[in-house]
């Protein structure tokens, strides 16, 4: 008989050796429930590729409805809606985000109508609005905080009017997510839950997105370091996330996701309430662009990546690869 403690006494190679069994030890799954599909909203009928989204289209109409219905009966609980605006409806102070009959409300509604039982999610800021590309409203070279507010709450309302199920404010202004949720109430919009993206880094990530809702060239070289968060920051993320939900928001979001794993881990460790995370448009796009130099698997990289916020303690994931996956994970 070997001695305690002979080399090797502890196998962990044991639990790897069969399928089955790696299937019955594994700690966290990826299943079509916890993925999120964002899409762009385009005025035209039928699809736009995306060309720095490999595999992603901006959708009219008709291609929405048929994308999220295939999205409902893959099981993915929501969508995420960001309209492409066209350039004759940007101003700099954002007025047709607060048209009742723009671009993303008559999104929803037909959603609505149409495909009744997967969740509407939409952001709250003014990114696809302003003629600058900023997220709120600029006053004196800057976006100024509670000018931006005040309008969010409108917007917020309107999309709730029309019937959005989430509102996410994505604009890291202060003190909205209070403004927003009391602004919801007192309209009887208490069953609207608020997604927070809480803790929303300034980053190069967001390349691909921004060249989709067409904001890019309109921000030119103005980044949004004064209200997006700085890279180096964890503490500051906590601070963050405390502050959205004392205000009242119902679930949190990191973002981006895969750079920022220690802010999931980190939050979702430190709140009780579901911490979600966003595969930006640069994470997903780096991964494609790889795959189309033939460097990596697209599929196998990218469920490894969703993977890890898994791990990281995520409780749903914003990715651009939704479809696709739940399709694999369905064995479809
Ligand atoms: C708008 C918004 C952005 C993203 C989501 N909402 C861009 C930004 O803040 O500039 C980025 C999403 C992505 O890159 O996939 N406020």
């Amino acid at each position: 008989m070997k001695a305690l403690g002979q080399f090797p006494f502890s196998r962990l190679r044991r639990l790897r050796t069969q399928p089955w069994l790696r299937e019955m030890v594994a700690e966290v799954r990826l299943h079509p429930s916890d993925l999120i599909y964002p899409m762009f909203v385009q005025e035209a009928a039928g699809r736009t590729p995306i060309a720095s989204l490999p595999g992603i289209s901006r959708v009219g109409m008709d291609a929405l409805i048929e994308d999220a219905k295939r999205a409902e009966s893959l099981g993915i609980p929501a969508i995420a809606l960001f309209p492409v605006v066209d350039a004759s409806l940007k101003s700099d102070d954002a007025r047709e985000a607060l048209n009742p009959d723009n671009l993303v409300c008559r999104a929803v509604k037909l959603l609505k109508k149409e495909v009744p039982n997967i969740g509407v999610i939409c952001d709250v800021a003014l990114d696809p609005y302003t003629s600058h590309g900023h997220d709120g409203i600029v006053v004196n070279g800057d976006v100024a905080n509670d000018e931006t507010v005040e309008v969010l709450m409108q917007q917020a309302l309107v999309l709730a009017q029309a019937g959005a199920d989430v509102v996410a404010p994505s604009d890291m202004m202060d003190g909205r997510v209070g403004a927003i949720r009391e602004a919801l109430d007192e309209e009887g919009f208490e069953q609207v839950s608020i997604l927070a993206y809480a803790a929303k880094y300034a980053s190069a990530f967001y390349g691909p997105f921004r060249e989709a809702v067409g904001s890019k060239s309109n921000l030119g070289k103005s980044g949004k370091h004064t209200y997006q968060m700085d890279a180096r920051n964890s503490t500051e993320a906590l601070r963050e996330i405390a502050l959205d939900i004392a205000e009242g928001a119902d679930m949190v979001m990191v973002k981006p996701g895969m750079p920022y794993l220690d802010i999931v881990r980190a939050a979702s460790d430190a709140v009780d309430v579901p911490v979600l995370a966003y595969q930006v448009s640069g994470e997903y796009a780096m991964i494609h662009a790889a795959a189309e130099k033939g460097w990596l698997d697209a599929d196998a990289a990218m469920m490894e990546a969703l993977l890890a916020f898994k791990r990281a303690g995520a409780r749903a994931i914003l990715t651009y690869a939704a479809l696709d996956i739940a399709e694999k994970l369905r064995g479809q």
